[in-house]
């Protein structure tokens, strides 16, 4: 779907010298609200748009501009684009970035905002499709092997996306396993999928229980990619440590018996957008051969409604042997996440980050601009803010305290989903703090809520749905950590 849509390549040449064909793309100083579409005498098109004074370019906004860039195209429905590599006019973000952060910043801009999602569509438009993107310009090869990475990343935030977006009923736990294994196909990454047999074998019994209302088997999705090598029985070298992404795959969330008001529901089959993004992001490691030992897990089951399902009020015994009693079948994302989290411990992870859809709570506190990171480890904070704000998916912490853990300890059992006394307050912070129940111990681990990047705002100016978030920001912390 979304990989073939666009051609998005480089030419050594610079944009005078490129034929009619092309529509050249025109960055000026006006204002960013300024554009227009001038046919010059000798025939050849350009388009000019203002990108406001240079020197007051700044990272956050040159994103947002070639996105821009990219959607005047599209509604000027202009088939072949052209635009000059955009490096000199760029002083002010070479004092931060250097001209690799631009080329590649560049492709995955260019790339993600070329996408829309047609799966659906029963007839195809009469509009004329962008097809093709030519960024002109002699690069030095280090720039145009960092124009390809920001393609290929960019290919697989889209591919995350094209799986967000897919209905429930044809995106089940079992199509989830078989996107990982298309995405990876044909790089040293491996897939494995274990079933309800093999899960029950492992006690996940939180798993289980939120996958036990529907007829479509729950799934544990487990993506390698040893780009280092295995580490041996022996090795005690902490390289080969990987680095674990686990990420929520529910595939539906009715919300259980404690259904979801209307006006809540329509968009659940979002709800795997954390599992989506870590198959994109362990793919794009290993099509871009990446020197890094990483390993994705996604549990994955529908949340659904049945003579079956959970029930409030319900015990269920973890992994890791500790007891939860469901207060609310709605929480049921930390409770996939806590067996998940306890598998990852056989990896003898360097770190584990946990990617999910898992509050409405973290929109509340955020909006709709950043992901909410949850961690006690400050160093760790400090790397995602700032691979964060490398890769344009922001995130903002909030805290874990121990006072937090307090709010989640159950009368009959160890410890309850939600707040015992069902209190919203600090929803968000109790999905974190319900889930450090489970990492394991002495391992650098971080939450991260991407309920707030779930789905695209205008101001994004990307295609409505699915944003393919936190794809860019994993895969930079995969190639930084
Ligand atoms: N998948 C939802 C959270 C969600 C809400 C994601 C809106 C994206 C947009 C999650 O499983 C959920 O239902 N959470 C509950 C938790 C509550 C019962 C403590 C919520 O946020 O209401
Ligand atoms: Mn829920
Ligand atoms: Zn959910």
């Amino acid at each position: 779907m979304s990989l073939s849509m666009t051609k998005i390549t480089t030419s050594g040449k610079d944009i005078t010298g490129i034929t009619k064909k092309y529509c050249r793309l025109i960055i000026t100083e006006d204002a960013p609200s300024w554009h227009r579409l001038v046919e010059c005498e000798d025939g050849i098109l350009e388009y000019r748009i203002g990108a406001g004074k240079w020197k007051a370019m700044t990272p956050r906004k040159f994103i947002t501009f070639v996105r821009t860039v990219i959607q005047a195209a599209k509604s000027h429905q202009i088939e072949h684009l052209a635009i000059q590599a955009p490096l000199a006019m760029l002083p002010a973000i070479l004092k931060e970035h250097d001209s690799q952060w631009i080329l590649s910043t560049l492709a995955e801009n260019l790339t993600i905002a070329s996408y829309e999602f047609t799966k659906y569509k029963s007839t195809k438009t009469k509009k004329k499709r962008l097809q093709e993107i030519l960024v002109c310009g002699g690069l030095t090869a280090l720039e145009k092997k960092a124009f390809q990475r920001g393609v290929v990343v960019g290919n697989q935030v889209n591919l995350a996306r094209d799986i967000a977006n897919t209905t429930a009923e044809d995106m089940t736990p079992t199509d989830l396993g078989k996107a990982a294994v298309r995405a990876v196909a044909g790089t040293k990454a491996s897939v494995k999928v274990l079933g309800e047999k093999e899960l029950q074998k492992l006690k996940m019994g939180l798993l289980l229980a939120v996958g036990a209302g529907t007829k479509h088997e729950t799934k544990l999705i487990i993506i390698e990619y040893w780009g280092l090598g295995k580490p041996g029985k022996t090795d005690t070298t902490k390289t080969k440590q990987p680095i674990v992404f686990v990420g929520k795959g529910i595939t539906y969330d009715t919300g259980g018996l404690n259904v979801k008001p209307s006006g809540h529901m329509h968009d659940m089959h979002m709800d795997m957008s954390g599992g989506s993004s870590v198959i994109g992001a362990v793919a794009a490691a290993a099509k871009l051969g990446l020197k890094k030992n990483i390993i994705g897990i996604i549990p994955s089951a529908e949340n659904a409604i049945s003579d079956r399902a959970m029930r409030a009020g319900d015990i269920v015994t973890a992994m890791n042997g500790k007891t939860v009693e469901v207060l609310h079948t709605d929480a049921e994302g930390r409770m996939v996440l806590a067996d998940a989290l306890t598998y990852s411990e056989r990896y003898n992870p360097k770190v584990i980050l946990d990617v999910a859809t898992l509050t409405g709570a973290a929109l509340a506190a955020l909006g709709q601009h950043a992901s909410a990171i949850m961690t006690k480890d400050e160093t760790l904070e400090t790397k995602l803010r700032a691979f964060g704000e490398i890769s344009g998916d922001y995130v903002w912490p909030l805290p874990i305290w121990d006072e937090y853990q307090a709010h989640i300890k159950s009368t009959r059992a160890d410890l309850s989903n939600i707040a015992a006394n069902f209190s919203r307050f600090g929803g968000a912070i109790e999905g974190g703090a319900f889930l450090a129940n489970f990492a394991p111990k002495k391992v650098p681990w971080a939450h991260i809520d991407i309920a707030p990047r779930m789905e695209a705002i205008i101001s994004d100016k990307l295609a409505k749905g699915s944003t393919g978030e936190p794809v860019r920001l994993l895969v930079r912390f995969a190639e930084g950590y």
